[in-house]
C-alpha cells in the first residue's frame, strides 16, 4: 500500500513539476548550465591530469558526475560527501568520479531537487522537509514531536520502516541512497526568549519549503515565511524576519547566532537527511557501480553521524561561550508545545496512522 501510494505521488509531483513557473524554470536552465560548465570544466581538468601522470586509459574516469550540498565545506554532511565520492573513486577504480558542489553553488534545496528529477544534477543530500513537497509521505518522518530522540530516530530508519521508505522511491525520477543526521531543531530569534507557548505569538518565523512546517508554526501562534537557507541571514538582519529554527550546528555554521540571540531547546521535530540519486544517472550506470555506489552511500552515513555527534556538541559549547541567551522549555510548556502541533498528524498524514503508530511504538 505504501508503495503504491508514493507512486501516485510521484506522478502528481511530475505535474507540479511541469506546472512550474516561467521564472522557476529559468533558474532550473541557469543552474543546469552552471552545473554543465562545472562539470566540463571538471572533466577537463581531470583529463589534464591523467595526462600528465601519464596515466594510462584506466585510469580515465567513464562517468564525471555532480553532487550537490548546501552546507559548508567543513559541515559534516559535507565531510559525509567527500567521503562518499572518495569511497566511490577508490572503489571504481577511478571509473566514477564524483565532484562536491557544497555552500549550495547548485541552487537551493528546493531547485537541487528539481534538477534532479531530470538528472540536472546526479546527486545530492537534501533535508526531508522540502523533500516532503515532492514526496508528501516522507511528511510521516517529520512529523513534530514524533520520535523520542536520535536513538529512536535511528532505531526507525535503519529498521523496516527506514528500509520501506527508501525503497518506495522506486519507479520515481529519484533514487534514495542513504539516510543522514541533522540532529533536532530548536526556535531561535532577535525578538524574545522563547519560555511558553505565549512568547511564540506574532513572531515571524522563517521555516523551510514546507506546508507542514509552515503550518506547524501557525498553530504555535506565530506566522510562519517559507524561505531558502542561504537567505535566512540576510531575513533576519533586516528584521525581514524575527526568526528561524535549526539545529545547533547550522546555528552556528550560518552564524544565525550572531543576529538571532535567543535560541530555545525546544526540540520540536528531528527532520532527517537523504543522499539522493537521479533516477535518469542511476539508469545509465552499469549494475557493478549502481551497488558500489549503493554501499559507499551507507558507508559514508555512518561516518557523517559520527562526525554529526561531535560537532553537535562543540556548536553547543561554542554558541554558549558565545554569550547567546539559551532556554529550555520546562516539562510543562514542551507538553503545551506538542499539543498544540497534535493536529499535524491528522491534516498531514492521516493516510498513515498504522506506520505512525508503528514508528511510536519503537520509541516505547
Ligand atoms: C538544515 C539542513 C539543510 C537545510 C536547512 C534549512 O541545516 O541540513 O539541508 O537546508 O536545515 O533549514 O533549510
Amino acid at each position: 500500500l505504501l508503495f503504491s501510494m508514493i507512486h501516485t505521488g510521484s506522478d502528481k509531483r511530475i505535474d507540479r513539476f511541469t506546472k512550474k513557473s516561467k521564472e522557476e524554470a529559468v533558474k532550473g536552465k541557469r543552474n543546469i548550465l552552471a552545473a554543465g560548465l562545472i562539470l566540463a570544466l571538471s572533466a577537463s581538468v581531470w583529463g589534464c591530469q591523467s595526462r600528465e601522470k601519464g596515466a594510462g586509459e584506466e585510469n580515465v574516469p567513464e562517468f564525471v558526475l555532480t553532487y550537490a550540498e548546501n552546507q559548508a565545506e567543513d559541515y559534516p554532511t559535507t565531510q559525509g560527501a567527500y567521503r562518499f565520492a572518495e569511497l566511490v573513486k577508490q572503489r571504481t577504480g577511478g571509473k566514477v568520479e564524483i565532484l562536491i558542489n557544497a555552500e549550495g553553488i547548485l541552487g537551493d534545496e528546493r531547485t537541487v531537487i528539481e534538477q534532479l528529477q531530470f538528472g540536472g544534477v546526479d546527486f545530492a543530500r537534501v533535508s526531508l522537509s522540502p523533500l516532503s513537497e515532492f514526496v508528501p509521505e516522507l511528511n510521516v518522518l517529520q512529523l513534530p514531536y514524533l520520535y523520542t530522540g536520535a536513538e529512536h530516530m535511528w532505531k526507525v530508519l535503519e529498521g523496516e520502516i527506514g528500509d520501506s521508505f527508501l525503497g518506495s522511491f522506486e519507479g520515481s525520477s529519484l533514487v534514495a541512497l542513504s539516510w543522514y543526521d541533522a540532529g533536532a531543531r530548536n526556535f531561535y530569534n532577535s525578538v524574545r526568549p522563547i519560555e511558553k507557548l505565549e512568547d511564540m505569538k506574532g513572531l515571524t518565523i522563517r521555516v523551510q519549503e514546507s506546508e507542514l512546517m509552515s503550518d506547524s508554526i501557525r498553530v504555535l501562534g506565530a506566522v510562519p515565511k517559507q524561505m531558502a537557507y542561504g537567505e535566512v541571514y540576510s531575513g533576519l538582519q533586516t528584521g525581514e524576519i524575527d526568526g528561524a529554527e535549526n539545529n545547533w550546528p547550522s546555528y552556528e555554521s550560518t552564524r544565525h547566532y550572531e543576529v538571532a540571540r535567543y535560541y530555545t531547546i525546544d526540540e520540536h521535530t528531528r527532520v532527517p537527511e537523504l543522499q539522493l540519486a537521479a533516477q535518469s544517472t542511476w539508469d545509465k550506470l552499469p549494475e557493478e557501480y549502481r551497488i558500489i555506489i549503493t554501499q559507499c552511500a551507507k558507508e559514508s552515513a555512518r561516518y557523517e553521524r559520527s562526525l554529526w555527534k561531535e560537532r553537535e556538541a562543540q556548536s553547543e559549547q561554542n554558541i554558549r561561550e558565545a554569550g547567546c541567551i539559551i532556554t529550555e522549555l520546562s516539562k510543562e510548556e514542551k507538553s503545551r508545545f506538542q499539543a498544540a502541533v497534535m493536529p499535524m498528524y491528522g491534516k498531514y498524514c492521516s493516510d498513515y496512522v498504522d506506520m505512525i503508530d508503528r514508528i511510536v511504538a519503537e520509541g516505547r
